[in-house]
């Protein structure tokens, strides 16, 4: 199905179960115990042995010489694979530097062995016995220090609007200010696990991954023989917030180790590799430079980001969303890429946005400041409904406006006093703040298969994956609306590459184009059943489990009398996202208490008002914008990867060092979403929510910091360190 002009009237739109609150459909399964994740026992690799990473010790330079004898003599050893025994390997498209260092060392724990042996305990004593010599070089690991040598990436372009310098020159009001963020880690619960099985020159690899197809074909790429020798089996994930997007060290080993082995091995990375040997969030160093009239007009916006990454890697994309947010004659983004030789910078939830916003929305509540402006005023009066480099080019919806105010309405923002530092509750100085949330919608090309089964059971088959974000449910409810069959009597497989490739777990983009994918596919299967039954497919309906015509109605199972029926098709998107900006927008609230005498800062209220097109699910898009609210409230305060910028590595490599919030840290959260449909987003006339909703939080919090204290923090994240000397005198 190709979805080229924006939907009218059709089967989703009886909303029975689409809309619905549905509690997920594979919470049984979660809270028993019984869900297969990567690193459990699997029936086709029931003797699996441990494989256990070893990672470079060194950041730049090259290996000199590997002493295995040790290792492999020791008790249960059964291999030891390095890229000197690995044979010749690729390396996949979606990966910077390699997963399997040698003799180049690319950066600290990069992999650089797998130790096979009979029991866990075995392979990491062995891995222990394991001698590396290394040559170390020099390497570049301060973004600050090499911000002067960055580069502007091919992707994105800067991009320039009227005359930014003029304008910003001549206004009557402005802002000119730098603000900082750090390295971040994804920290989800699941490490990155894989369980790898050969048989016939084919793997089967049960893995964590969010992107099916592309973990396939990256792995084919980096073993050198072709995809479909290769299957990728990744049912349920616990986590991964961009981190498990591509193939990484555990697949890759767990398939060269089982090979060496002669026998299925599982991989799981420990949690001390995760933060070294994976991908993270690059920090960034913003300018945002804003100009206005005397009335709160903006006349000119700047921003400008540096970030740094591997050779060959990409930027973190953190003015984007200053192309798009606010009104301006006069506009100016610009991306820096340095060569930084920590580990790789990748995707973590809302690439680009998260960081961007952070800052962004700290400069438009110091330029409101400036202005005397109230900040939701000034939002307010910069809206814009056209994308203001291309007027001629609407936002296909944007409620912005409207989830500031009821927002407002909604947290009391009336209360709060202008004048930062004023108001006191015994020990603790008060504060509210605002950010708007902004992330665009994209749309990726998601296929399905369907099965009616002689059962009666619908049968929906897809690559897509759970990632926790309750696509299970999402696709049973699709299925079960399409086709009008009870929710109970759909059964959802996902993510294993057999199944037709879908659009998978990123980009927010998941929940709106899978669900079309499988609306297409329902589709199909509508025309198939409805001729199998002589009904005229056009004019047939799907209620309660029949199809009818007029007063010719059967039971839908009847179609599927003689066998199971099936029907395959994909949904792909047209250049409407050409002709409409399609983007999703939200109001993020926030206040705090901050210690007067220690400048401890603790969340007391949260709300965010999102809108973000129909909403599939509310009970799992609530979940999804809490779990991120948590998240922007973590990088707002806690959250920072420390650089050893003498040895090249993340130094704080565990959950005690990598501080992420807790239930203590987080206190009541309030979501709302608007009423919205965008017809112009897909079929489903969804759009995402699962990154909209990390957006703008942490500078929510940071403008909530300065509210209740009176010191601007643009240093992120705002610990009690950065806010001591500038408190308010307390007696
Ligand atoms: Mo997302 S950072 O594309 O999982």
């Amino acid at each position: 199905m190709k979805f080229e002009t924006p939907a009218t009237t059709n089967p989703i739109d009886q909303l029975k179960h689409i809309g619905k609150p549905t509690p997920r459909i594979d919470g049984p399964q979660k809270t028993t115990g019984t869900a297969p994740y990567a690193y459990e026992r699997h029936d086709r690799a029931p003797d699996a042995a441990y494989g256990y990473v070893v990672g470079a010790t060194i950041a730049k330079g090259r290996i000199t010489g590997i002493d295995a004898s040790r290792a492999r003599a020791a008790p249960g050893v059964l291999a030891v694979v390095t890229a000197q025994n690995a044979g010749k390997l690729g390396k996949g498209e979606k990966n910077t530097a390699r997963l399997l260092a040698g003799p180049e060392v690319e950066h600290y724990h990069q992999a650089v062995a797998v130790v096979v042996a009979e029991t866990f305990e075995q392979a990491r004593a062995a891995a222990g016995l394991l001698r590396v010599d290394y040559a170390p070089a020099k390497g570049a690991f301060d973004l600050a220090a090499a911000k002067g040598s960055a580069e502007s990436p091919k992707d994105p372009p800067d991009s320039h609007v009227g005359d930014f310098d003029k304008a910003f020159a001549t206004a009557p009001v402005k802002l000119d200010a730098t603000y900082t963020t750090p390295d971040q880690s994804h920290a989800m619960m699941e490490p990155h696990a894989s369980t790898a099985a050969w048989e016939d020159g084919a793997v089967t690899i049960w893995t964590a991954n969010q992107m099916i197809d592309w973990g396939r074909s990256d792995m084919a790429a980096t073993l050198g023989i072709p995809k479909a020798k290769v299957r990728l089996v990744s049912p349920f994930i616990g986590g991964g917030f961009g981190g498990k997007l591509f193939l990484r060290a555990d697949a890759l080993l767990a398939a060269l180790g089982a090979k060496a082995a002669g026998r299925p091995v599982k991989v799981a990375l420990t949690r001390p590799m995760m933060f070294n040997n994976t991908t993270h969030r690059p920090a960034t160093i913003q300018r945002i430079r804003i100009g206005a009239t005397r009335d709160g007009k903006i006349t000119a916006i700047g921003h400008e980001t540096w970030s740094g990454d591997l050779p060959g890697g990409g930027a973190e994309t953190a003015a984007e969303q200053t192309k798009l947010l606010y009104a301006g004659a006069n506009r100016l983004t610009a991306t820096k890429l340095a060569v930084l030789d920590l580990p790789e910078g990748n995707a973590m939830r809302a690439p680009g946005e998260a960081p961007g916003l952070m800052a962004l929305e700290i400069a438009i509540d110091e330029m409101a400041e400036k202005l005397g402006l109230d900040p939701i005023e000034f939002r307010i009066r910069n809206d814009t409904q056209v994308d203001p480099a291309k007027p001629e080019r609407p936002f296909s919806q944007r409620q912005l406006v409207e989830c500031l105010r009821q927002g407002a309405d909604r947290f009391g923002w009336k209360d709060r006093n202008a004048t930062p530092g004023r108001r006191r509750e015994g020990r603790w100085l008060v504060g509210m703040g605002v950010a708007a949330a902004f992330r665009n919608n994209l749309t990726m090309k998601s296929g399905a298969r369907m099965r009616l089964q002689p059962d009666g059971l619908v049968v929906v088959e897809t690559d897509m994956t759970d990632i926790g974000t309750g696509s299970y449910t999402i696709i049973a409810q699709t299925a079960a609306e399409t086709l009008g069959v009870p929710l109970k009597q759909v059964v959802v497989r996902l993510g294993d590459s057999s199944f037709p490739v879908s659009a998978g777990s990123g980009g927010q983009w998941g929940g709106n184009s899978s669900t079309a994918g499988v609306y297409a596919a329902c589709m199909k299967l509508r025309e198939v059943a409805a001729g199998k039954l002589g009904l005229d497919p056009q004019k047939a309906e799907f209620v309660d489990g029949r199809v009818r015509v007029g007063n010719d109605s059967r039971p839908l199972i009847e179609a599927a009398r003689d066998g199971e029926l099936v029907a395959e098709d994909f949904i792909e998107f047209g250049d409407l996202a050409k002709k409409y900006q399609q983007s999703t927008f939200g109001g993020h609230f926030v206040e705090v208490g901050v210690d007067a005498w220690t400048a401890e800062v603790r969340v007391r209220r949260m709300l965010a008002v999102c809108a973000a097109g129909r909403i599939l699910n509310p009970t799992s898009a609530r979940s999804q914008v809490i779990g991120a609210m948590t998240m922007g409230t973590g990088a707002a305060l806690m959250e920072e990867l420390v650089v050893d910028k003498r040895r090249g590595f993340f130094a704080n490599h565990d959950l005690a060092g990598y501080e992420v919030p807790v239930h203590a840290d987080i206190p009541h959260q309030e979501v709302v979403f608007l009423d919205e449909v965008d017809p112009v987003s897909s079929p489903m006339k969804a759009k995402g929510v699962g990154e909209l909703g990390i957006c703008g939080v942490g500078a929510a919090v940071a403008n909530a910091v300065y509210n209740a204290t009176g010191v601007r923090v643009r240093d992120y994240p705002i610990t009690l360190d950065k806010l001591l000397d500038g408190m308010p005198a307390v007696a």
